[in-house]
């Protein structure tokens, strides 16, 4: 049987997504999804034509809701984009909408499927992902501060002339305004950052800034982020399909808080395979609550609101 990995929305991160699974392949098939047709058909001649790279033969075609359940991976990027100056969480009642549409046109889902929001706020949507498709909830998670943790690092690798590769530093929480930095465990080399490089003359505050901003600084020239996430988004279906169990912070249900938002963990071939607990210090471990708890505030706003429609 060909391994499939189907993508919702052919916009700009959904085509970008697939063109890093083509450049280094992962799935036999790649399907399209989305009522446009005339982009996404665009899209599918346009990708076909980048097919010649990658040494396995992954095809693209455009595909169906109905088929997007049966595939092993579904990457949901389908939905509204931030414009300037609109926060992530500003989406939500629109992409939400989209999303509990998208979810019911999939339906029944094959049992080990795994499906990776990268719609925004992506955590609120993964959240609502797990409930709408009633997959166990490891199946079900959210391309959450990979990419600002990725964009950490190379702020880091640069200010201390070191490889990103070589770096450890995590953004945790939200992918958005409450994300926070776990300074504590930050290394390079294996060794705590402020024994490693005592010299480097780190800013703590002005680079967690800089992470956090990073989005909106491109957005605002290019009025969209696409190949960061598009990375991201190819490296995660990467790790599940070879069951290759990286740690990333990856958005996933926390019991404790009720949400959905972003912690270690090890990915492979059944989704989020476990936790590791990171130990964060008194003044992380209150922003990384806080985080929880204004995505818990937006939740909770969203459920007053359906109670009254
Ligand atoms: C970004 C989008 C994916 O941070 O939220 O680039």
């Amino acid at each position: 049987m060909t391994s499939k990995i189907a993508i919702l929305g052919s916009g700009e991160v959904g085509s970008t997504i697939a063109y890093s699974l083509i450049l280094n392949p992962v799935a036999g098939e790649i399907l399209l999804v989305d009522p446009k047709e005339d982009v996404r058909d665009a899209q599918v001649q346009d990708l076909s034509d980048a097919t010649f790279h990658g040494d396995t033969s992954t095809q693209v075609r455009a595909g169906t809701h109905k088929e997007a359940g049966q595939c092993d991976i579904v990457v949901i990027t389908a939905g509204a984009a931030q414009k300037k100056g609109e926060s992530r969480t500003d989406l939500v009642g629109r992409n939400l909408k989209i999303l509990g549409s998208a979810i019911e046109d999939m339906k029944p889902f094959r049992e080990d499927t795994i499906i990776l929001l990268v719609t925004n706020p992506v955590d609120i949507l993964t959240y609502y992902a797990q409930k709408f498709s009633g997959l166990p909830k490891n199946q079900v998670l959210g391309s959450g501060t990979f990419l600002d943790s990725a964009r950490l690092r190379g702020i880091l690798a640069q200010k201390c002339g070191v490889a990103a590769s070589s770096i450890d530093a995590y953004v945790l929480g939200e992918h958005g305004e409450s994300q926070m930095v776990a300074w504590s465990h930050a290394s390079i080399g294996g060794v705590p950052l402020e024994r490693a490089l005592p010299d480097a003359g780190i800013d703590k505050n002005a680079i967690a800034e800089d992470t956090k901003k990073k989005a909106a600084a491109i957005m605002e020239s290019k009025g969209a982020t696409a190949y960061g996430i598009g990375g991201v988004a190819a490296s995660i279906c990467k790790s599940i399909f070879f069951d290759q169990c990286n740690i990333r912070p990856i958005s996933h249900y926390q019991d404790d808080l009720n949400v959905c938002l972003s912690m270690p963990v090890v990915i492979g071939r059944k989704g989020i395979v476990r936790q590791i607990p990171i130990e964060l210090n008194d003044s992380e471990r209150k922003e990384f609550e806080q985080s929880g708890k204004s995505l818990r505030k937006i939740i909770d706003d969203v459920e007053k609101e359906q109670s009254k429609e």
